[in-house]
């Protein structure tokens, strides 16, 4: 890291939230980054001057040696798994992705709507409401289920491809209820694939994660919880990049280490200052911005490429609003603004005609503090939040609380009665916590819950 740095501002900040969503592509950027660079947002009279502030993004090249990316790989490429869960960042559904033609949201719901064929008293009609949400774009960043059109079946039938559920939608509109139930049944049983695909998109997490309504405690991802000496592997990688964090952005890297210092040390990956990784592999990005980290630290982007993969190109990282793009190369890192400026990549090709898809994997890694964490308690106090989950889904319908065979343990107010806290008061340590996360001062007072 000691090559001179070449220091750029941004001309202008362009606005392209319209792109969300979308796949960025060569029409996005107008420079290229292939060096050691800081890349900062447009200077203006009341911000003169570049500081950690307003930084986008500080690349350098060539700073990971391949044994500590070989290391890193191995402790996390199987992270990395089939996800629904990237939102946005999935890309378009309305795309063919992996050379598939999934069957869209909206599509589905058009042909769920023309199977309810019931005759109703006033004159409403299912497929409204469809076209309403459609109109309102409910339907994007929704999982296609992993159907995919029968592309061969339809240019049998002596359709047009390009264009044929538009078309066959419009047809079967003013159809009568029961005709269209037919029209719907013909499309699913002829042109849609019996096999569903799973979701194309790999991607998972590591390290460790905060409490969201279904999984109410801090804990290890399961990843990290199943495999934590093979999740160890990573250990060096890390270290090697929270010391060029340190290095580079002083400031940003200050405030990040502070939040780790009010986290219980379990939830911090050793030797670094990041709580959560997301490992993607061979993903494309389509546009969007970063969340749940914090605001005030700052993400740290790597690439790896195991060994044995043919060499790919693209995969770049394109900030639109900025019009640049950073050809990001395995071994090369990133500390970039993801949180606030939108990013995505340009497709991940094989570097020879000859090569396959598959023949290629690139690994990235986005490691990072996760804000939300800094809400939980101690690590034991959230492994007794666990505890009394899978004691109350234990006793199933025993339960008052329970709501059929599948109940998760779950319910509303779970943590507000006397049942939480004379199970935590009956643990090691559990008044003490009581006293500390759930004083009666904020919560009333016992007598409250009985009456
Ligand atoms: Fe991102």
């Amino acid at each position: 890291m000691s090559k001179s740095v070449q220091i750029y501002n941004a001309p202008r900040k362009l606005n392209c939230d319209h792109l969300l969503g979308t796949f960025l592509g060569d029409e996005h950027y107008s420079m290229v980054v292939d060096d050691d660079v800081d890349f900062y947002a447009p200077t203006n009279p009341l911000h003169p001057k570049n500081d950690e502030s307003t930084i986008l993004f500080k690349f350098r090249k060539n700073v990971f040696p391949a044994e500590l990316q070989n290391c890193a790989y191995e402790g996390l490429i199987q992270a990395a798994g089939p996800s629904q869960n990237r939102g946005l960042a999935a890309g378009p559904r309305n795309e063919k992705l992996q050379n598939r033609d999934w069957v869209t949201a909206f599509q589905l719901a058009v042909l769920e709507a023309f199977l309810d064929t019931e005759t109703r008293l006033d004159d409403s009609d299912p497929i409204d409401q469809v076209i309403l949400n459609q109109a309102a774009n409910k339907y994007n960043g929704t999982p296609s289920r992993g159907l995919v059109w029968l592309r061969n079946q339809i240019i049998a039938s002596g359709e047009t491809y390009e264009g044929f559920f538009d078309n066959w939608f419009a047809r079967t509109k003013p159809l009568s209820p029961v005709e269209r139930c037919a029209e719907s049944r013909r499309l699913q049983d002829n042109f849609i694939s019996d096999t569903t695909y799973a979701n194309p998109v790999l991607s998972g997490i590591a390290g460790f994660f905060d409490r969201y309504p279904r999984i109410p405690y801090g804990r290890a991802t399961s990843y990290t919880e199943a495999n934590p000496d093979l999740f160890a592997k990573s250990f060096p990688y890390l270290a090697a990049l929270t010391t060029c964090f340190k290095h580079l952005l002083p400031q940003r890297f200050a405030k990040q280490q502070a939040a780790c210092d009010q986290l219980d040390p379990h939830f911090v990956i050793p030797g670094s200052v990041f709580t959560t990784l997301t490992i993607n592999k061979t993903f494309r990005t389509a546009a969007h911005r970063d969340a749940g980290d914090l605001g005030r630290g700052f993400s740290n982007l790597g690439v790896i490429q195991p060994p044995g993969s043919r060499d790919f190109k693209g995969g770049m990282l394109v900030l639109p609003e900025y019009e640049v793009a950073i050809n990001i190369r395995p071994g090369d890192l990133l500390l970039i603004a993801n949180h606030d400026a939108i990013h995505g990549n340009t497709a991940i090709e094989p570097v020879r005609a000859d090569c396959c898809p598959e023949c290629i994997e690139r690994m990235s890694i986005v490691a990072y503090f996760r804000e939300s964490m800094l809400e939980l308690g101690s690590w034991e106090y959230e492994q007794y939040r666990r505890q009394y989950v899978e004691h109350r889904k234990a006793l199933g319908k025993k339960h008052p609380d329970s709501n059929g065979p599948l109940w998760n343990g779950i319910s509303k107010g779970m943590w507000d009665g006397p049942e939480w806290r004379e199970f935590l008061s009956s643990k090691d340590g559990g008044p003490e916590m009581l006293e500390k996360y759930h004083p009666l001062s904020a919560e009333g007072n016992l007598e409250s819950f009985f009456t």
